[in-house]
């Protein structure tokens, strides 16, 4: 049976402890039900009330949604409001300055704590400072930084200038750096000197000049770096500045920018089904209010509790559960620099025991690690550690094996604590499909109902609904407000992408596919339904890798696919043919290891495909097409059975095959 088979057929139910649903913000499905009717019946008012109950405006808004050019949808466009003082000066006034906003693990255990007070002073001072250089609302900046609290300083002072941020992973290449620094047309790089992680120091400050030296970069007048780990590097004069030169002597208040609700607070890269990644463009209204209410109904959160999500902020879960949401609801949040197996397979469970942490949010592909280490290693076992702090879980990122599931429910929860398997994108800002953790029966590996408000649905290729228990498409129906505003300089790209006139060119299209259960409802993630994998829950597009292999100068041609993983989701696979003869035995090793590194220098570490095989040719059809499916099949060391008369060399399925 395929792993889609096994989730269809899934049929174990988890109730929320009663003890949960008594205290909870959204308290049993029928509050549930009664919210989403609300949104039904009148749509606009839904969240004109929530945007009003939940963000301070500085001039309110009239208007609460205007499609007149769908689909660039806009929300609240007369209201201005500052996300930075939504989320650190409202905390000041309500009585939270004292409050521990971040506390920060570093790589090595050491802690520190930050208040509201002293977080918004740092944010001020930096604000003030990017101003001095010249960076003003409007401006992107780049933020290459470790996780640390000075990347939500860096993060958060942007967003109090009006300045648009976009954040890159730490992990990405100096030229994946370049290619973003470009698209968003940058004026300033904020970054460290090195990155800390399991013990391992990563030259942060020596790629973003190597990026700015591949040319292309020249608006770029300024870099600023956080000296982590007082590393010697090489500052550019009158370039480079280190970040305490740029906040000393800076006033500790900033009189926030007013920006409009549509002002773009970021932009963010992905990937999606071409070679060049899309720059997801943020708004700072609808934004904001979903981070807050997703923190409110997905997270439960309430004062007492520890939030700890697990992502970096270089991708949106470091966005909206780290920089943004946990601060605009005014929580206590855990921020770790470093990676769960150091200094060994027990740091979550010892993070979450020494901060009693309360909620936890996780990747899959982290749970699936470190089941396998407690199952090597009893001394990292969770039984080991004291988790009874934790009052809810969280997953997100990628589909959850019910097995994964289920250790989860019963060795971190304890069978006490929900789990919200959260399913969303970049695109969409925040949750989309997940339980409420006081309300909603939870299904191992099924995300189960879409939030209040988002009217998710499952459709046939001509965009029509299909009935419960039909596998189709995902897509969601009505625009909601902190979804993508356009992707930043290709407003075409951003109508194919998401709104294809097949589907009359209203009806959001997620890329994934989905099933809803014939009693239930509930919806099951069935995968992407595009060229994008989803590798240890990191997004990247076949083409992207296919082209990084190809501008190698001995490649001919190569095809990417994903091969199901037991640990990572996924795993890249790619077939290719070299310039000169086939390459076998101990020479393929060789020359795959080259191209491996070669990947990782043109992308990143995380692109770089685990199984290389090389061929004379790849499968075709006669118009010269490869044929990817075939390929998929020979990737699972699968027989292939399907129809393979419209391919022009059949022979050559029998070579990569065997070439493994
Ligand atoms: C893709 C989006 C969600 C923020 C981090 C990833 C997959 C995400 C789930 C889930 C099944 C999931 C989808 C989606 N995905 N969450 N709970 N169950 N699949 O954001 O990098 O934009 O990736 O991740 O395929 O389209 P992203």
């Amino acid at each position: 049976m395929s792993d889609i088979e096994t989730l269809k057929q899934e049929n174990r139910i988890f109730n929320p402890p009663a003890e949960f649903v008594k205290n909870a913000t959204i308290s049993g499905m029928e509050a549930y039900k009664a919210m989403c009717a609300e949104a039904e019946r009148d749509y606009e008012g839904f969240w004109a009330r929530h945007a009003r109950e939940n963000l301070e405006w500085h001039k309110p808004f009239t208007k609460t949604l205007d499609e007149s050019n769908a689909p660039f949808y806009k929300w609240f466009e007369d209201g201005q409001l500052n996300v930075s003082y939504n989320c650190l000066d409202r905390n000041l006034k309500n009585g939270n300055a004292d409050r521990t906003a971040i506390i920060f693990e570093a790589d090595d255990g050491k802690v520190a704590n930050v208040t509201y007070a002293q977080l918004h002073e740092r944010v001020c001072r930096f604000a003030n400072g990017l101003k001095s250089l010249g960076i003003k609302k409007g401006d992107r900046v780049i933020v290459y930084m470790p996780m640390s609290v000075e990347g939500v300083v860096a993060m958060q002072a942007c967003a109090r200038i009006g300045a648009t941020h976009s954040v890159v992973f730490g992990g990405f290449s100096a030229k994946s750096l370049q290619e973003r620094i470009i698209d968003a047309g940058a004026v300033a790089v904020i970054t460290a000197d090195e990155q800390v992680r399991g013990g391992k120091h990563l030259p942060l400050k020596a790629i973003v000049d190597e990026a700015l030296g591949m040319g292309g970069c020249e608006v770029i007048k300024n870099v600023i770096v956080y000296q982590r780990t007082n590393a010697n590097v090489g500052m550019v004069a009158g370039r480079d500045l280190k970040m305490q030169d740029v906040l000393a002597n800076q006033s500790a208040t900033c009189e926030p920018e007013w920006v409009d609700a549509e002002h773009p607070l970021f932009i963010l890269y992905t990937s999606g089904s071409t070679g060049k990644p899309k720059g997801v463009q943020h708004s700072s209204g609808g934004y904001l209010l979903w981070a807050m209410l997703t923190m409110k109904w997905t997270f439960d959160i309430k004062p007492t509790d520890i939030f700890w999500c697990t992502a970096d902020i270089g991708w949106v879960t470091g966005h909206t559960y780290i920089a943004y949401g946990p601060l605009a609801v005014g929580a206590t949040q855990v921020v770790f620099e470093g990676v769960p197996t150091y200094p060994n397979a027990g740091r979550f469970w010892d993070m979450i025991q020494k901060h009693k942490t309360t909620i936890f949010y996780t990747a899959p592909t982290a749970i699936r690690s470190l089941i396998k280490a407690a199952d090597a290693d009893a001394n990292v076992h969770p039984s080991k550690y004291d988790l009874s702090s934790l009052r809810l879980l969280g997953t997100v990122g990628e589909p959850i094996n019910p097995e994964a599931w289920m250790w989860y429910y019963r060795n971190i929860g304890r069978e006490n604590c929900p789990i919200v398997d959260t399913f969303w994108q970049t695109e969409t800002g925040g949750h989309m499909i997940t339980p409420l953790p006081g309300a909603t029966p939870m299904v191992p590996g099924s995300c189960t109902l879409p939030l209040p408000g988002i009217m998710a649905a499952v459709v046939d290729e001509t965009g029509n609904d299909l009935p419960n228990g039909q596998g189709g498409i995902l897509v969601v129906k009505r625009p909601w407000p902190s979804m993508i505003r356009t992707i930043w300089g290709d407003p075409e790209r951003f109508k194919k992408s998401y709104f294809p006139e097949e589907f009359g060119g209203k009806l959001y299209l997620a890329g994934d596919g989905s099933v809803r259960n014939k009693d239930t409802g509930n919806f099951t993630i069935t995968g992407r339904i595009d060229d994008v994998l989803n590798v240890s829950g990191h997004r990247m597009g076949t083409m992207e890798i296919e082209s990084a292999l190809v501008a190698n100068q001995i490649v001919a041609e190569a095809a990417v696919v994903g091969k199901p993983d037991e640990t990572t989701g996924e795993s890249i696979c790619a077939f290719v043919v070299l310039k000169r003869a086939r390459p076998t035995g101990d020479e393929a090793k060789q020359i795959a290891k080259e191209l491996r590194d070669w990947v990782a220098k043109e992308i990143g570490p995380i692109a770089k495909p685990k199984e290389i095989r090389f061929g004379d040719n790849l499968p075709k059809t006669r118009s010269g097409k490869i044929m990817r499916r075939l390929l998929r099949v020979l990737a699972k060391g699968e027989e292939i059975t399907q129809d393979v008369s419209t391919l022009e060399n059949p022979a050559i399925l029998e070579q990569l095959k065997q070439a493994q």
